[in-house]
């Protein structure tokens, strides 16, 4: 068998294990399966990049520079990947995204200097007819094109989610039109290099297509980051597979075609449970502007002390928790693991609730319940538990606020109207873990908290768990 085969083989086989790893990915069951299919496809492909570059007798120098490259990149992953904050995951996801579009960039600017700009070029590279030549073009000039995009998008996404630059959305004047003149120059600078390959025209295309990243990005408002983010996922992937078919490798192009397309899906689902319009986000159309609360006539609110909360836990029979972005900051899952394994011995049914947007990033509540050994089966999807409301005797809001909403069912005016929420004021007795009564991230006033059925438990929310342990 020559390395020729055997390379296409082992690619071939983490091809599969990276679509075993998506399939396993998409349920809790499985996750952690899937996550370990992802790790050996990737493993395989590495080693076998790398066993392809030795057989090729490659200068030794460029098999020190693999070497150590692969070692510092793994070792920083590494540690990035031990310190980070769950609820950092959105900004490290997104500054991953940007080497993605980068790499694209250069690997684009690579195919132009030893084809277009190399004298034979085309022989070098066994471009055997004028045909494959100019299917090289727009391959160089396409992958260029997304690849600047994702890059300068990302690290835009980076700097809004890491609150290093504001996140309100950037509205310049006939913005859309800035983005359409930007596309339409795209198309006649792709035309021009497929048909006359000259540097002026790729280094035109890397400078629209990286000021075109970051207007995208910075027209669109904080609260549809995490929508942005999955979006430039799925460019990251296009980016790849536009450098798989100028690098001719396939496992480049069915990985990048499977997080294109599981990014632009992902997205896709995030806005609808937000309620959002995909295209007017990805074309920057409107984001959450934080609205400042309204102090008018919301009402009075209601406060419980934890023991009180404690006795109305222990005179219940069914009981929902529905988790948030709180709980994901004051890392109260253990504590609400424990609460519910003590009520579930005394006898109660406790199920949760687990809104699509809870919290910060898509699976993030339910990857913190997993953490805390929470059963599978009784964590519910939003569609699955809001008709059992209304037959509950407690609900437990831990942190969460927006996806809890009634404004979103019942007020036209509200900046979040129809987005799908839980409806957690239909059961009889409501309790809102929280430390003030300040807005959720979508900076909306909720009147779930002054409604009659609903209590205020202020405090952080795992100190406050713990105060209802101690107390029962
Ligand atoms: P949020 O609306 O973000 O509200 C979280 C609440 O937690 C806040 O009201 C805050 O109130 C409270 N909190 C913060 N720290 C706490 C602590 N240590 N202890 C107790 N409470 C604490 O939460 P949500 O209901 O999960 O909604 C998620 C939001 O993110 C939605 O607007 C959603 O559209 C947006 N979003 C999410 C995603 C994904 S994929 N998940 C994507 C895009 C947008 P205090 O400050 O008073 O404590």
């Amino acid at each position: 068998m020559t390395i020729e085969t055997a390379s296409q083989a082992a690619y071939l086989v983490a091809a599969l294990l990276f679509i075993l790893a998506l399939g396993g990915l998409s349920r809790h069951e499985t996750a952690a399966v899937g996550n370990q299919l992802g790790i050996a496809g990737m493993a395989l492909a590495l080693a076998t990049t790398t066993a392809v570059t030795v057989h090729d007798n490659v200068p030794v120098t460029n098999l020190v520079v693999l070497v150590v490259a692969t070692a510092l990149g793994g070792g920083i992953g590494l540690r990035r990947a031990r310190v980070v904050e769950m609820t950092g995951m959105p900004e490290l996801i997104a500054l991953l995204h940007s080497f993605v579009g980068l790499a694209a960039v250069l690997v684009g600017w690579n195919g132009y200097l030893l084809v277009e700009h190399a004298a034979h070029g085309a022989e070098a590279l066994d471009l055997q007819s004028q045909d494959m030549l100019g299917i090289h073009h727009a391959e160089v000039v396409i992958g260029v094109f997304i690849g600047a995009v994702t890059f300068t998008g990302s690290i835009v996404a980076n700097l809004k989610l890491s609150a290093r630059i504001r996140s309100a959305p950037l509205t310049l004047a006939g913005k859309n039109l800035l983005n359409l003149g930007a596309l339409a120059a795209f198309v006649g600078l792709t035309a021009w290099f497929c048909a006359r390959p000259q540097l002026w025209v790729l280094v035109a295309v890397t400078v629209v297509a990286l000021a075109l990243g970051w207007h995208l990005v910075a027209s669109i408002g904080g609260g549809d980051m995490p929508v942005v983010v999955s979006m430039l996922n799925s460019y990251s992937g296009w980016a790849a597979a536009a450098s798989g078919f100028l690098l001719d490798n396939d496992l480049l192009i069915i990985t990048g075609a499977l997080v294109g397309s599981s990014g632009a899906y992902l997205s896709y689902i995030m806005c609808r449970a937000m309620n959002r319009s995909f295209v007017s986000v990805i074309a920057g159309g409107f984001g959450i502007v934080g609205v400042p609360a309204e102090d008018g006539d919301v009402g009075e609110h209601r406060e419980m002390s934890a023991e009180q909360v404690a006795g109305l836990l222990s005179g219940a029979s069914s009981v929902i928790i529905t988790p948030g972005y709180g709980m994901a900051v004051a890392q109260a899952q253990y504590g609400v693991a424990e609460l519910t394994r003590k009520l579930r011995d005394r006898g109660v049914q406790v199920r949760f609730g687990i809104h699509p947007v809870a919290g910060r990033l898509p699976g993030h509540m339910n990857v913190l319940l997993a953490e805390a050994k929470v059963p599978y089966d009784i964590v519910l999807e939003m569609d699955e538990i809001n008709d059992d409301f209304p037959a509950t005797d407690v609900v437990l809001v831990i942190g969460a606020n927006d996806t809890v909403n009634p404004a979103a069912a019942e007020d036209p005016t509200s900046p979040i109207a129809g987005m799908p929420v839980l409806t957690v004021w239909e059961a009889s007795n409501v309790i809102v873990f929280k430390r003030s009564m300040a807005v959720g991230y979508a900076g909306v006033q909720n009147p779930l908290f002054f409604r009659e059925n609903s209590s205020m438990l202020f405090g952080d929310a795992k100190d406050r768990v713990g105060d209802i342990l101690r107390a029962m």
